[in-house]
């Protein structure tokens, strides 16, 4: 726990900023219960993984390959490479033919690549924090159980997306490029596509996006030397450590708790507060047709 964490928990309630994912799963039984995580080979996906199988939790880890994910520890391991749409598809199609699913936790993605990057005309970032994730949870809504749960890995980064919000004339990033902004977007997608999913879920099913909290991963690879360094530097003083940066997730996935809670941006174990364009519902369901035209031509 970072020093700043230590002075947050002393006037914290239990599950907070300074929560781990072990703590707010405990007591919580999870055996028979089936989810899919993406990301499952780093940082918070690898933990919160590690917690619900704890728990009794069979998780189905997602990773770019087969082997990455089996050496994650995944009780099932499916490659799923997010950027491209017939991976996702063959995971999706693997997926539909096992048992129903309790909870899906669209972890995995990319920040702030320092230059432009494209992939079937979109802007990589989006592709595969949102679009990917979007084919993979929307193939999957008919197979997943009454109760079941689909957590959405957002950003607070959310709020650096311009303030109209989505971008529709510049999803390929082709007329104007910032690796910050182009994260935003990428994020304010993931909540937005949470809250519209939520409207959309019969009742019983929850759909919830989040911010994890800041935390040293493998995430800040791509930035500058000297961003990354003042990252490390700043892990251990400031920042949440990686069993409290799953704690929200593995929360909001498995608490009982949490069962009803549906169409909320959460953070630090709570429900939090989205940027103004992470709750316009209008817009929500505009992007959500835009990426069903999208994906339908991938
Ligand atoms: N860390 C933070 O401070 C922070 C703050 C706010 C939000 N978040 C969000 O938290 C989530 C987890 O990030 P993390 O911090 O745990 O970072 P991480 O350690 O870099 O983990 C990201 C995971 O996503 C996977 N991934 C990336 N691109 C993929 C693709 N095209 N297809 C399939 N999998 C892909 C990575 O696999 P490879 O290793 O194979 O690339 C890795 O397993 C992300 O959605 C991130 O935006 C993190």
């Amino acid at each position: 726990m970072s020093l700043y964490g230590r002075l947050r928990r002393r006037v914290g309630s239990d599950f907070g900023y300074s929560s781990t994912a072990m703590e707010v799963t405990e007591g919580v039984e999870l055996t028979g219960r089936r989810f899919v995580l993406t990301g499952c080979s780093s940082g918070l996906g690898q933990e919160t993984q590690r917690v619900l199988q704890h728990r009794g939790a069979t998780v189905v880890g997602l990773a770019r390959s087969e082997d990455k994910a089996k050496a994650s520890g995944a009780d099932e391991a499916v490659a799923c490479e997010l950027s491209e749409p017939e991976s996702v598809r063959a995971c999706v199609e693997v997926l539909r033919g096992g048992p129903p699913i309790d909870g899906i936790i669209a972890n995995a993605g990319i920040m702030a690549l320092p230059e432009l990057q494209q992939r079937y005309g979109l802007e990589l970032q989006l592709l595969t924090n949102h679009v990917g994730h979007f084919i993979l949870i929307t193939g999957l809504l008919d197979r997943l159980s009454e109760t079941a749960r689909v957590v959405v890995v957002s950003s607070r980064a959310h709020t650096m997306a311009p303030k109209e919000g989505i971008p529709f004339d510049n999803l390929s990033g082709e007329r104007s490029y910032q690796p910050w902004v182009a994260y935003g977007v990428s994020k304010l997608a993931n909540v937005l596509f949470a809250r519209e999913l939520a409207r959309r879920l019969p009742e019983g099913q929850v759909a919830n996006a989040l911010h994890p909290g800041v935390i040293q991963t493998h995430l800040i690879r791509h930035l500058p030397w000297w961003q990354s360094t003042v990252f490390r530097a700043a892990g251990p003083l400031f920042l949440k450590s990686i069993p409290e940066g799953a704690a929200t997730q593995t929360w909001a996935a498995a608490h009982p708790d949490t069962s009803s809670i549906t169409g909320e941006y959460l953070q630090d174990c709570d429900v939090g507060t989205s940027s103004p364009a992470g709750q316009d519902l209008e817009l929500a369901a505009r992007l959500w047709e835009t990426t069903e035209g999208i994906v339908a031509e991938l």
